[in-house]
């Protein structure tokens, strides 16, 4: 059976994407050397950087980019504001506890956005916070955090922005961050279709090169590793060669359809087609629609199937149908994936596999919540 991934990455990729993976490269070969620049110059623009700006990818995942970041620019004196809706704001509060970096939790509600005004009595409240961590849309929920408001308040006090923008990078423009002197945290696998296993971090030239020997960490230091890059050209530890091949293709297939706008469209066609079909069984998002993304859709998962969990996923992912477990913290829930090589035809065959699915379970629809 092929196996479509509902998941918010490592996600479902196309036969170009993992074809660019069929070749070796020599890491401190030209042509390799070529195909980084390439990237980090492509990634930048998509970005909606400039020639001011600069990408620096880092080997792992996700979250050593995030870790990356908050160790080579967190404040050392002032504090960092964390705003939290969700396990990925709270995955940085971690990170900052172990750097042992002063910071002001604000937590929120994991399915409501934080107020503008809230936030800017906070601040006024803490005159010591110098930097704003904020996470773009929180695959937690699906939400849509509301990233010109806070970039407002921090551009307003000269305060520095680092925005995690794993799962919204290259589905959402995110210029004005970088206008503001922002700090753009994304990775390979989710809006943009490649495959697992780099990270990057987006930044003005001026902020990087003002952060050497800042991090404590040698392998997550990201000013060492942006002065290799344009140095030498080269990474400074064994780079992922493949994974940054896949990544070129992906990048080629984003352009090819028509960039983040295009790329946003397709996303919200799945969405919408997966929450038409859902609601048709009686299950409805757990977000209200304005601050739903189209990138990943939570539902409330079925009274019956709370204590199924296991066995629910499993007869969908033996049918080829991958979903992904809730990650709520109040209320059972799961997730479905609308990113990566998907159209809204594998959305509503998801629909018809989770109508079998309850079927066998002996679970009638519309099903109770
Ligand atoms: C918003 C956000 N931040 C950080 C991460 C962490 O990325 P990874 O799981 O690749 O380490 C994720 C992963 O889902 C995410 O969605």
């Amino acid at each position: 059976v092929k196996t479509l991934l509902f998941t918010p990455g490592p996600l479902s990729t196309s036969d170009r994407v993992r074809a660019a993976l069929d070749r070796d490269w020599g890491s401190r070969e030209n042509d390799f050397i070529g195909l980084t620049r390439s990237v980090r110059d492509t990634l930048v623009r998509l970005a909606g950087g400039d020639e001011r700006h600069t990408c620096v990818p880092l080997q792992g995942s996700g979250t050593f980019a995030v870790e990356a970041a908050l160790d080579s620019f967190a404040p050392q004196t002032g504090k960092t504001l964390v705003l939290v809706n969700g396990a990925y704001g709270r995955r940085a509060v971690d990170i900052l506890t172990r750097l042992g970096r002063a910071h002001l939790v604000h937590e929120t509600a994991e399915t409501e956005l934080p107020a503008a005004a809230d936030i800017v009595d906070l601040l006024n409240d803490n005159p010591d916070v110098t930097a704003v961590f904020m996470v773009h849309c929180e695959t937690t929920t699906g939400i849509v955090n509301p990233l010109r408001d806070v970039q407002s308040i921090a551009a307003a006090r000269g305060l520095m922005l680092i925005v995690d923008a794993m799962s919204s990078f290259g589905c959402f423009d995110l210029g004005a961050v970088l206008e503001d002197d922002g700090i753009v945290v994304a990775s390979a696998n989710k809006c943009l279709q490649g495959v697992p296993g780099i990270g990057f971090v987006i930044v003005r030239r001026t902020t990087i090169a003002s952060a050497a020997g800042r991090a404590r960490s040698l392998s997550l230091d990201l000013h060492a590793q942006w002065a290799e890059l344009e140095r030498s050209g080269q990474w400074r530890f064994t780079p992922p060669v493949q994974v940054v091949a896949a990544m070129q293709a992906a990048l080629l297939e984003l352009q090819d359809e028509g960039g983040i706008a295009a790329r946003r469209a397709r996303y919200t066609a799945n969405r919408d087609t997966i929450v038409r079909r859902f609601a048709e069984m009686g299950l409805a998002p757990v977000l209200r629609p304005g601050l739903q993304s189209p990138v990943i859709v939570t539902f409330p998962l079925p009274k019956e199937l709370v204590e199924r969990f296991g066995e629910f996923h499993q007869r969908l992912a033996s049918r080829g149908f991958v979903i992904y477990p809730g990650k709520l913290t109040r209320q059972p829930t799961f997730r479905v994936g609308c990113i990566g090589a998907l159209i809204p035809q594998d959305m509503a065959a998801l629909a018809d596999q989770l109508a079998a699915v309850l079927h066998e379970l002996g679970i009638a629809v519309p099903v109770a919540t």
